[in-house]
């Protein structure tokens, strides 16, 4: 099993967006994927059950409680989710107070799913949709997972922010498994400009895969769709196939 972050201190970026058809293309592909929705927004646990459960708050919280209480099948096979609700906006200060050894241990519970006793094993992968804060709580949650990925939607400043964000993964000691553009424009010269300084700027940390501004990903998610789904024969669709092969490839296969 290995546990992957999505994670970008800013909102909007896609990191919800990207983990949905991430979870779809690794289900596809035969894994059996859990997905974490750790931000209380809540936007990837509507797209894939009808009905959160409450819990996930109370598993951060309590060393008794497990993330088992929040877990949800999905209309997918191959993916179950821990849900988040309201409750979680609520909770990080609360986490925050604890000793460092203990939060960790509840990271490690709420992503290290198959490691726990009350849980016989079987996820290939855990994807864990982070919401844009920098706090304790998301802190201790990337440095309980194997691999943190950063979609990023080119701009001067995002750019710039870059080294921020590797600072902060680099203090959780997990593995930067890369940073992927989202909401690229291959007919804007600006943003071709732009990749050529992420490349700069993060060297082979670049992914080489990307997600392309697309009103198919856009939409589909409106319709509860993932892009495959709703237009499976589309340059949008093929994006999340490769990008998601790359994804796995960096994780070692
Ligand atoms: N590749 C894309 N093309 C067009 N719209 C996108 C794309 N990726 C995300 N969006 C839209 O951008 C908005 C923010 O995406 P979201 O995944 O919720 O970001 P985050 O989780 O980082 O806050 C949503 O309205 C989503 O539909
Ligand atoms: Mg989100």
């Amino acid at each position: 099993m290995k546990s992957l972050a999505f994670y970008n201190n800013k909102g909007g970026v896609g990191k919800t967006t990207s983990v949905i058809n991430i979870a779809y293309q690794l289900a596809l592909a035969d894994n059996k994927v859990l997905v974490v929705d750790l931000d209380g927004q809540g936007n990837a646990s509507r797209f894939f059950t009808d009905s959160p459960k409450d819990g996930l708050a109370q598993a951060l919280t309590k060393p008794v409680v497990t993330p088992d209480v929040a877990r949800c099948e999905t209309r997918y096979p191959n993916i179950d989710i821990i849900t988040s609700t309201q409750e979680l906006n609520n909770i990080s200060s609360q986490f925050e107070q604890f000793p460092a050894d203990r939060r960790s241990q509840i990271a490690k519970k709420i992503v290290g799913y198959n490691d726990e006793p009350w849980y016989a094993a079987d996820y290939d992968y855990v994807l864990v949709d982070l919401p844009p804060a920098l706090n304790c709580l998301t802190e201790s949650i990337i440095s309980a997972c194997d691999y943190v990925f950063v979609p990023i939607e080119l701009g001067l400043f995002a750019i710039q922010g870059i080294p921020n964000v590797t600072g902060i993964i680099s203090s959780c000691g997990t593995k930067f498994g890369g940073c992927f553009v989202n909401k690229f424009d291959r007919e804007n010269p600006a943003d071709l400009g732009l990749f050529e300084l992420l490349k700069t700027t993060l060297g082979d940390k670049t992914m080489q895969n990307y997600l392309p501004f697309s009103r198919v990903i856009k939409n589909s998610i409106s319709f509860r769709m993932t892009a495959s789904e709703y237009m499976e024969w589309t340059f949008a669709a093929e994006c999340c196939k490769k990008l998601t092969q790359e994804i796995i490839e960096i994780c070692g296969g």
